[in-house]
C-alpha cells in the first residue's frame, strides 16, 4: 500500500469541508469537488472563518491558516481530481442512489493503488463497497461533526475490505490527532447503534409527557454527565438525520425496538428540523 499524499474529498458540505481542512492543516494536498461554484466557495469560507477561530484562539498561527488555504484546491471535475488522488473520500447526502453513482463514478477514475472511503453515518459499507471494483480497497471512515474539533473516526470495515486497507486509515487517523476506533460493518455501525435509540427513547419520553425536553437534557447532562442533553444533540444533528437513521436502524435489523417515535416522524414532516430550520425541541432564532 503507497504512501498517502494527495487526497480528493467529494462534497464540501458540513463534513466535507471539515475533513478538507484537517487534512490540509496537516499538510495533505487537497482536491475538493462540489457540484457549483458557489457551493465550493461556500465551503472555503466556513473553512476560512474556522481557521480565523482557529487563530484568535492562539492554537494556529496566521501562517499555519495561509499554508492550509493553499493546500486546498477547489475543483468541480470530479474525475481530474480523483485521477490524481491515493485516498478518495465521499461526503456527499446520506442517499444510496446518490451514492452509488457518485461511486461507481469515482471508481472509474481511481487510480490502481487508490483506497476510496465514505463518510457516511449509517449506509452498509459492504453495500456501498460492492458498487466498486475494488471492495478491499473500500472503507468507512466515520468523521464526527464538528470535524476540526471532534476526536474520533470510527474506521469501518465491510465485509471485504482488506487488513492493510484498515491500518492505513487507522494510521492516517492519527496523523491528523485523530482517534481511530476500528468497528465491524453493521447497521448504524456503532456509534449510531447506541446514540440513536437513546435519542429516540428522550423523544418517546418527550411524547408521552414524561418531562419537558428542557427537563429531559437536565436530567442526562446533570446525572449521566452527557456534554449535551439528548433532544439538544438531536436539534443539532437535524431531526431529518436522525429519522434516516433509525429508519436504517429498523429497516437493517427488522426489529421493533429501533421504531421512530411518531412525534419525530411529525416534526419532520412539519420541516421542523433543528438548528438548521431554526426550530426543533428548541427554538434556535
Ligand atoms: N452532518 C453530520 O453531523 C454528519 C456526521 C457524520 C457523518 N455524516 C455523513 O456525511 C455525509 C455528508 O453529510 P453532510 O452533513 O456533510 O451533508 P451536506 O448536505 O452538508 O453536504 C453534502 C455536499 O455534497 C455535495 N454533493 C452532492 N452531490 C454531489 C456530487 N455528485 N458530487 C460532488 N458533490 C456533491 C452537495 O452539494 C453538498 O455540498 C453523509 O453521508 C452523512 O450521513 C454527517
Amino acid at each position: 500500500m503507497s504512501q498517502i499524499k494527495i487526497i480528493t474529498v467529494i462534497g464540501g458540505g458540513t463534513m466535507g469541508n471539515g475533513i478538507a481542512h484537517v487534512f490540509a492543516m496537516n499538510g495533505f494536498e487537497v482536491n475538493l469537488v462540489d457540484t457549483k461554484q458557489e457551493l465550493l466557495d461556500r465551503a472555503l469560507n466556513t473553512i476560512e472563518k474556522n481557521l480565523d477561530r482557529m487563530v484568535q484562539k492562539e492554537k494556529i498561527s496566521d501562517a499555519d491558516k495561509l499554508k492550509t488555504l493553499d493546500n486546498i484546491h477547489p475543483s468541480l471535475n470530479l474525475g481530474e481530481s480523483v485521477k490524481k488522488a491515493d485516498l478518495i473520500i465521499e461526503a456527499i447526502p446520506e442517499i444510496f442512489k446518490l451514492k452509488k453513482q457518485v461511486l461507481s463514478d469515482i471508481d472509474k477514475h481511481a487510480g490502481e493503488h487508490a483506497v476510496i472511503a465514505s463518510n457516511t453515518s449509517s449506509i452498509s459499507i459492504t453495500r456501498l463497497a460492492a458498487v466498486t471494483d475494488h471492495p478491499e480497497r473500500f472503507i468507512g471512515m466515520h468523521f464526527f461533526n464538528p470535524v476540526p474539533v471532534m476526536k474520533l473516526v470510527e474506521v469501518v470495515n465491510g465485509l471485504e475490505t482488506a487488513s492493510e486497507v484498515t491500518k492505513l486509515i487507522e494510521d492516517i487517523s492519527r496523523e491528523l490527532g485523530k482517534v481511530p476506533v476500528p468497528v465491524n460493518d453493521s447497521p448504524g455501525f456503532v456509534s449510531n447503534r447506541v446514540l440513536m435509540p437513546m435519542i429516540n427513547e428522550a423523544i418517546f419520553c418527550v411524547y408521552e409527557g414524561v418531562g419537558s425536553p428542557e427537563h429531559i437534557d437536565e436530567v442526562m447532562k446533570l446525572g449521566m454527565a452527557h456534554p449535551m442533553g439528548p433532544l439538544r444533540l438531536a436539534d443539532f444533528i437535524g431531526l431529518d438525520i436522525c429519522l434516516d437513521i433509525l429508519n436504517v436502524l429498523y429497516d437493517g435489523f427488522k426489529d421493533p425496538k429501533y421504531r421512530p417515535c411518531p412525534l419525530l416522524v411529525k416534526m419532520v414532516d412539519s420541516g421542523k428540523l433543528g438548528d438548521k430550520t431554526g426550530i426543533g425541541f428548541y427554538n434556535h432564532e
